[in-house]
């Protein structure tokens, strides 16, 4: 799954949560959907298209860069587990 939003006020889209099932991982399925979103922000033609990435998640990070997304500064979260 993957879930897309546009917001009219600012014409951009985010791609938010993107998951699939653990047998089914490794095999391209985050990246064609990540491609459905992209295909679905040149439909509305947005100005710009957001998603996030927790910066351990070597997996989505791999897919958001081969799909040109660009870092910006973000949130940084304290766990209080490490702390
Ligand atoms: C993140 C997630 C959606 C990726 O789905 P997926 O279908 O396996 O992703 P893809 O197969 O399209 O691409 C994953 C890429 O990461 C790479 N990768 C995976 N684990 C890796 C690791 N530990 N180190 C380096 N690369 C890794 C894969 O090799 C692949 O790249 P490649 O195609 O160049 O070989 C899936 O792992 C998931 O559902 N995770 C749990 C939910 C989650 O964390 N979602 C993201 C937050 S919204």
């Amino acid at each position: 799954m993957t879930a897309a939003g546009y917001f009219p006020t600012t014409n951009s889209m985010y791609n938010m949560m993107t998951g699939v099932e653990p047998e089914y991982r490794g095999r391209g399925i985050a990246l064609a959907l990540k491609l459905l979103v992209i295909r679905c922000a040149r439909k509305y033609g947005v100005a710009y298209l957001r998603t996030n990435n927790d910066s351990e998640n070597v997996p989505m990070l791999t897919v958001n860069r081969k799909l040109g997304y660009l870092p910006v500064p973000g949130k940084y979260l304290l766990c209080s587990i490490c702390l």
